[in-house]
């Protein structure tokens, strides 16, 4: 192995130390310390609001922010093309593939990210093999050749995740990767992403509980900017903290398979649907109390 090989693995942690996001006297993101290293499939959670996103976009220079945030160099006050080419992606709430071009042409314009000029010049005969790789992992390969614009849209989330495997991101930001997912798309996807974490360092910004439940390594909690509880999922949802800051005296932080599904539903009411979307986190302000059901 090279030297610079070798010091690319040394680096392949994330440490953030008092990170602070100023939005005019308002702080987003209050001294936040955060350690993700590779292979810990870290998730970060949070009601709306709690500064999850910010901390991305600080992360990738999207947003001024104070104190520390390395992997492998300092990120913070670099321009973000050089954010990128330290090895850092990101993914937002939104899928961002170019719709109008094949699954293959977005993967190539991502891996051309961190191609030299000259390469990108050359006419290229054949796939470049950090594409094909890239294809087989995301489960993309049999529609390499469909336009993204017809992709489903879990597999619209897959090739974006596969955009930052070919410019080669060892860090991976993913803002609420399976939201709108079907069941069987999040299984995928938690089985995608437990994958790319034996060999990249990974941070999922997820409000989905049953995906957290089977797939996080670890957890952190984010509360009004600030770091509360961090563990395993089972020590946070253990935590005093984060039961009574993000599920109410209602409700209960326990795995899903340990309920009675039947006291679960709180938006069940005569005027109501049926509640089918993936149970998540709300701050207890929007958990609707069971009495009455009189919508006003
Ligand atoms: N550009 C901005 N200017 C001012 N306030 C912002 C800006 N972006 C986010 N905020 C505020 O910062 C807080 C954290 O937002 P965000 O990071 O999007 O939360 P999350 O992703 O956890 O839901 C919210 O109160 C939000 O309104
Ligand atoms: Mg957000």
């Amino acid at each position: 192995m090279s030297a610079a090989a070798v010091e690319r693995i040394a680096h392949d942690y994330l440490e953030v130390r008092g990170l602070v996001v100023d939005f005019d006297g308002f702080h987003a993101v209050d001294g936040v310390d955060l350690t993700v290293t590779k292979g810990d499939l870290r998730f970060l959670i949070g009601p709306n609001g709690a500064g999850k996103t910010t901390i991305i976009d600080a992360i990738t220079g999207l947003t001024k922010a104070t104190g520390s945030a390395v992997f492998g160099v300092e990120l913070l006050g670099m321009a973000t093309h050089r954010i990128v080419r330290a090895g850092v992606g990101r993914t937002f709430q939104t899928a961002s593939v170019i719709e109008d071009l094949t699954v293959l042409q977005n993967l190539d314009i991502a891996a051309g990210m961190r191609r030299r000029r000259l390469t990108l010049l050359r006419a290229r005969k054949s796939t470049p093999p950090e594409v094909t790789a890239a294809l087989e992992t995301i489960g993309l390969a049999e529609h390499a050749d469909k336009r993204a614009g017809t992709l489903a849209h879990g597999q619209k989330q897959w090739l974006e995740i596969g955009m930052l495997l070919v410019q080669d991101a060892r860090l991976l930001l993913l803002d609420e990767p399976v939201a709108g997912m079907s069941a069987e798309e999040r299984q995928q996807t938690g089985e995608l992403l437990q994958h790319i974490a034996q060999t990249r360092t990974i941070v999922v910004v997820e409000h989905d509980m049953e995906f957290l439940r089977s797939f996080a390594d670890s957890v952190t909690v984010l509360h009004q900017g600030k770091v509360i509880a961090e563990g395993s999922v089972a020590e946070v949802q253990a935590d005093p903290k984060v039961i009574e800051v993000y599920l109410g005296p209602s409700e209960t932080f326990a795995p899903a398979a340990e309920r009675p599904p039947k006291e679960r539903p709180k938006v069940t009411g005569p005027s109501r649907p049926v509640a089918t979307a993936p149970e998540k986190f709300r701050p207890p302000r929007k958990i609707t109390p069971p009495t009455g059901g009189a919508d006003a």
